[in-house]
C-alpha cells in the first residue's frame, strides 16, 4: 500500500499476448525474435500433459528446436548451469520456456548465465551482477501461480548451502509472456491450489510490503479480486475456460505487483523451507501467509481491510477489518484443502537456520513490520503449535 512520498518508476519490458488458443501465434513470435533455432526449457510434467507437443506442432520446418525438459520443482543452480550448457552447445537463437515457475525461473537464471558468459549463478544473486540482457525469452504459462512470465526474478536453490536465492534484474525478463489459458486447463486440482495460493501471496505480500507504489498496488488489488472469485470455481471444476482466464490474468496481475513492489516475510520462510526441504513453493505460502498477516496486522490495518473488500467482504473498518482478510485467506486455503504446516513434517530443531536464513533473504527488508530471526522463529512456532 503506497506511501505517497516516496519516488517510483515502473518499467514492464514484456510484450504480453493473452487470450485462449494463442499458443498458434508461437511460431510467428519466435519469427518476430529473429529466431530460428529455440531452446524450449520444460519439465516431464509439461510432457506428460501434451503441452509441448502442442506447442512444437505450431513450428513450420523452418524451425530446429531443441529440448531441455530436465527441469525440477526448485530448480536448482546445476540445472541451470546445464540449461546454459544446451543453448550454447545447440547454438541456439532464442529460448522457449513452457511450465510453471520452475522452467521459466530456470529460463531466466540460464539467460543470465549465457548473457553474462557466467558458469554459476550464484555470481548473480540479489539485485546486481547480470549487466547484459538475456537471450530472447517466450515464457508460457502452465499454471496460474507465480507470475514468473512477468517477473524479473527468479528463485534458484543454491545446491552447496541448501538455500534459494534470487536473482532479480530486469534484463532477466522475457521479451514476451505467451499466455493461453487453454494450457492451464490440464493442471490438476491440487497444483491449481496451490499455485493459486501463491498468486495470491504475491499480490498481498506486493499491496503491504514496504517498497509498495500505486502502479503495483492497482494490479495487486485486481488480482485479489481475480483469485478470490475464482480459484474455487476452477478448483472445483477445472474446465472452466472462462474461469481460468480470470485466473491466469490474476497470477499475471500478481507478478506484474510483485516485481515492481516486492514479496515479503511469508516467501522468506517459503524459500528457506524450499531450500532446505525441496517443499512445494505454493504450499508452503499458502501455510504461512496468514501467520505473517497476523503478524504484519497493526501495521497494515486498512492495506488488510482493502484487501478483505478486493475478496469480496464487507468489513468493519480498522483491526476487524484486518482481521477479516487473515480470515479470508484461512478460508480460501481450507476450501480448496491446502494443508496445515503439521503436514510438512519440518523438524522444529531446525527453525532456527530456518529464521537464519529468511532474516537474510532480500525481501526480509519489504515486510511492513520490521522482522528479526527471532520473530521469525516465534512465527514458526505459532504455526508449528496451530
Ligand atoms: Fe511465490
Amino acid at each position: 500500500m503506497t506511501i505517497w512520498n516516496q519516488s517510483f518508476s515502473f518499467t514492464l519490458p514484456t510484450k504480453i499476448v493473452f487470450g485462449p488458443g494463442c499458443i498458434k501465434d508461437l511460431g510467428s513470435l519466435i519469427t518476430g525474435l529473429g529466431g530460428v533455432h529455440p531452446l524450449f526449457i520444460t519439465d516431464s510434467g509439461v510432457i506428460k500433459a501434451g503441452i509441448l507437443e502442442k506447442a512444437l506442432e505450431k513450428l513450420g520446418e523452418e524451425f530446429k528446436p531443441v529440448i531441455f525438459d530436465g527441469v525440477e520443482a526448485n530448480p536448482r543452480d546445476v540445472t541451470v548451469a546445464a540449461a546454459a550448457y544446451r543453448y550454447r552447445k545447440a547454438r541456439a537463437d532464442c529460448m522457449v520456456a513452457i511450465g510453471g515457475g520452475s522452467p521459466i525461473d530456470c529460463a531466466k537464471a540460464a539467460g543470465v548465465l549465457i548473457a553474462n558468459k557466467g558458469d554459476n549463478i550464484k555470481a548473480f544473486e540479489g539485485m546486481a551482477g547480470a549487466s547484459k540482457t538475456i537471450p530472447p525469452l517466450i515464457a508460457i504459462p502452465t499454471t496460474a501461480g507465480t507470475g514468473g512470465e512477468l517477473t524479473f526474478s527468479a528463485m534458484i536453490t543454491d545446491t552447496a548451502n541448501h538455500y534459494k536465492m534470487t536473482i532479480k534484474n530486469a534484463c532477466a525478463a522475457a521479451k514476451i509472456a505467451l499466455c493461453d489459458p487453454e494450457l492451464t486447463l490440464a493442471s490438476p486440482p491440487a497444483l491449481t491450489a496451490s499455485a493459486g495460493m501463491d498468486a495470491l501471496a504475491h499480490a498481498i505480500e506486493a499491496y503491504t510490503a514496504s517498497c509498495a507504489e500505486p502502479l503495483a498496488d492497482a494490479a495487486a488489488l485486481y488480482a485479489v479480486e481475480l483469485i478470490a472469485q475464482n480459484l474455487p470455481v476452477v478448483f472445483k471444476n477445472g474446465s472452466d475456460l472462462s474461469a481460468r482466464s480470470k485466473m491466469l490474468m490474476g497470477s499475471m496481475l500478481g507478478g506484474i505487483a510483485f516485481s515492481h513492489s516486492d514479496a515479503a516475510s511469508a516467501h522468506c520462510i517459503t524459500a528457506a523451507l524450499g531450500g532446505m526441504y525441496d517443499l512445494p513453493h505454493g504450499v508452503c505460502n499458502s501455510i504461512i501467509l496468514p501467520f505473517i498477516m497476523e503478524y504484519n496486522l497493526n501495521y497494515c490495518v486498512d492495506g488488510y481491510a482493502r484487501i478483505a473488500r478486493a475478496m469480496g467482504l464487507k468489513p468493519d473498518q480498522g483491526r476487524e477489518g484486518a482481521l477479516a482478510a487473515v480470515e479470508a485467506v484461512r478460508k480460501l486455503a481450507q476450501e480448496v484443502k491446502l494443508p496445515l504446516f503439521s503436514s510438512l513434517s519440518v523438524d522444529e530443531k531446525d527453525f532456527p537456520v530456518i529464521a537464519r536464513t529468511a532474516g537474510e533473504n532480500i525481501s526480509n527488508q519489504s515486510n511492513p513490520r520490521p522482522m528479526t530471526e527471532e520473530d521469525y522463529l516465534k512465527v514458526l512456532k505459532t504455526m508449528a503449535s496451530a
